[in-house]
This record gives structure tokens, sequence and C-alpha cells, in this order.
């Protein structure tokens, strides 16, 4: 993928599509590069395209859909984040192809989906996405559901990444702006951008600040996959610069608020 900031600055959820099957030559694309798509945590996660008039799917936000691609993980701890991290990789993949996507975690009826997507016993299916060329414009239905979420909006740097303490806001070193720009830009559930950045010592600590209802036992963490989603961001973004970062999971024990989850660190 060429140009990251470019792809996670123009990406946008695509709720409006032109119609079309997108083409033989991106389905093969897409579909050898979710063979390479690997996530921190070792955790595989699976997709399934499917065929949204054969299977009868659709969901409330869309029109002009004609592929849906569903993801599917393992139920252990961890799943969501690697969820997150792996199907943002495919999201990204997708725009820098001109294909639009939108994660799909609510709206949808989940028990089709999951029956067309074949879901076993153990196995959980958090979220799926279109996959299509956009429409010249979105609808209109669309555009009020941008405006409802506050879709375009991001929190500043300040609330989301801090230095040595909880809410102590960081002093960006000049070679982590760009990366950190991704972050702040990443998709996540309702736009609620749970994701906090405590820096410590060197290592970035990833956390998940966490409001209520987005935790269910049958499809896991929204929010959790939200982090997963910055994480990958962060990731994709050192590796851009050339950088080999190393994702642990070793909570340093810095005191947060309740409702603040440790999730992972990275190393430089
Ligand atoms: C985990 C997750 C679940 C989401 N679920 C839905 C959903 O069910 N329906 C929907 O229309 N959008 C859903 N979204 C899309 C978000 O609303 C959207 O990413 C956010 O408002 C930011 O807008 P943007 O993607 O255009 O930057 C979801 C996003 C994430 C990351």
């Amino acid at each position: 993928m060429s140009n990251l900031m470019e792809i996670v600055k123009g990406r946008k959820s695509v709720r409006t599509f032109d119609g079309k099957q997108i083409s033989d030559e991106h389905r093969e694309m897409l579909q050898k590069y979710i063979k390479e798509i690997n996530n921190p945590f070792d955790i595989p996660v699976e997709f399934v395209f499917l065929d949204a008039k054969e299977k009868g799917l659709s969901s409330p936000v869309l029109s002009g859909e004609q592929l849906y691609v569903a993801g599917k993980v393992a139920k252990k701890p961890y799943a969501d984040v690697a969820f997150g991290y792996a199907f943002e990789k495919l999201v990204l993949y997708a725009w820098s192809l001109g294909i639009g996507t939108v994660w799909i975690g609510g709206t949808m009826k989940r028990e089709l989906f999951e029956k067309a997507a074949e879901l076993k016993e153990g196995e959980m299916m958090p979220c799926v996405s279109p996959l299509g060329y956009p429409a010249a414009k979105r609808s209109i239905k669309e555009n009020m559901m941008r405006k409802g979420i506050g879709a375009d909006a991001r929190k500043a740097a300040q609330e989301l990444f801090f230095e040595n303490e909880w809410e102590q806001p960081l002093n960006i070193a000049k070679d982590m702006e760009e990366v950190l720009e991704m972050v702040r830009l990443a998709p996540s559930a309702v736009n609620k951008q749970p994701w906090r950045i405590v820096w410590k010592d060197g290592v970035y600590h990833f956390y998940e600040k966490k409001d209520k209802g987005y935790d269910k036992e049958q499809t896991g963490d929204l929010q959790k996959i939200d982090v997963g989603i910055a994480l990958c961001h962060f990731v994709m973004g050192l590796e851009e610069q050339g950088k080999s970062p190393k994702v642990t999971i070793s909570d340093p024990g810095i005191r947060v608020p309740e409702a603040v989850d440790y999730i992972a660190s990275v190393n430089m």
C-alpha cells in the first residue's frame, strides 16, 4: 500500500454504492491480500465474501451494495482487538484500490449474516462490511446518519495521547506526529474514539476508555475492536517509516480511572 497517510485521510465510511459488482481483478487482489493479513496477537481472523443477492443480505443504512465481507474469529481473550487490527488492514487496502467499505457491527440482521458466513460454535462474527465502488453522491439517509454521529469530527490529540500519567498531555515528538495523526483519524463504533495512549519510558501503552453498552458476550467488545483499529494505524504507520515496532501485552501499572482497560504496549 503506498502512502498510508493519504489512504487514512481519504478513507470515509461508504454507505451508498453505485450498484456495480467489483471487478474480477479487484476481487482477486482482495483475496490475495486477505491471505497475507496478520495481527500481533496471532489470533487467526477469517474473512468470508458473501454475495448480497444470492444470500439475501442487506443493511438498513446501505444502498447499492452487491458484496459483503464478514470476519470470523474464535472467542478468546484479545479476539476483538485482533479482529479490529486485521479487519482494518482490509479496509485500508480496499480503499487504496478505490473500494469503499463501512464497518457494520450493529445495523444488520445479524442472524442472517452469521448463517450465511457459516459461523460455528465457539466463533464470533463481530462485524461485516460491504465492498463496492462509492456512488457519485451519498444518499440523504447516509448524510443524515453522518451528521447524527458527528462522523467528520475527531477528538484533539491532547484528549487522547498522554505522557507518564493519565490525562497529562503528551509532548509529541516531531517524528511521531504523522503516526499519531493516523491514530486520531481512525474509524470507531459511533465515532466514540475510545483509544487512549500513555507514553512512558519510551513505550506507547494503549488503553480502552469504555462506554456502556458496547461489550457483548456473543459478539465481543466493539470498543476493543476500535482499539485494535487504532493499534493497526499506529503499527502500520511506524512500519511505513521503516521502524520495527513490537507489540506486547505487559501492563505498566499506570494508575487509570475506572472503566479504563489496559490493552497492549508498543516498543520501538
Ligand atoms: C467497530 C465498528 C462498528 C461500526 N458499526 C457501524 C454500524 O453498525 N452501522 C454503521 O452505519 N456504521 C458503523 N460504523 C461506522 C462508524 O459510524 C464510522 O466509522 C464513524 O462514524 C466515523 O466515520 P468515518 O468512518 O466516515 O470516518 C462502525 C465502525 C466501527 C469501527
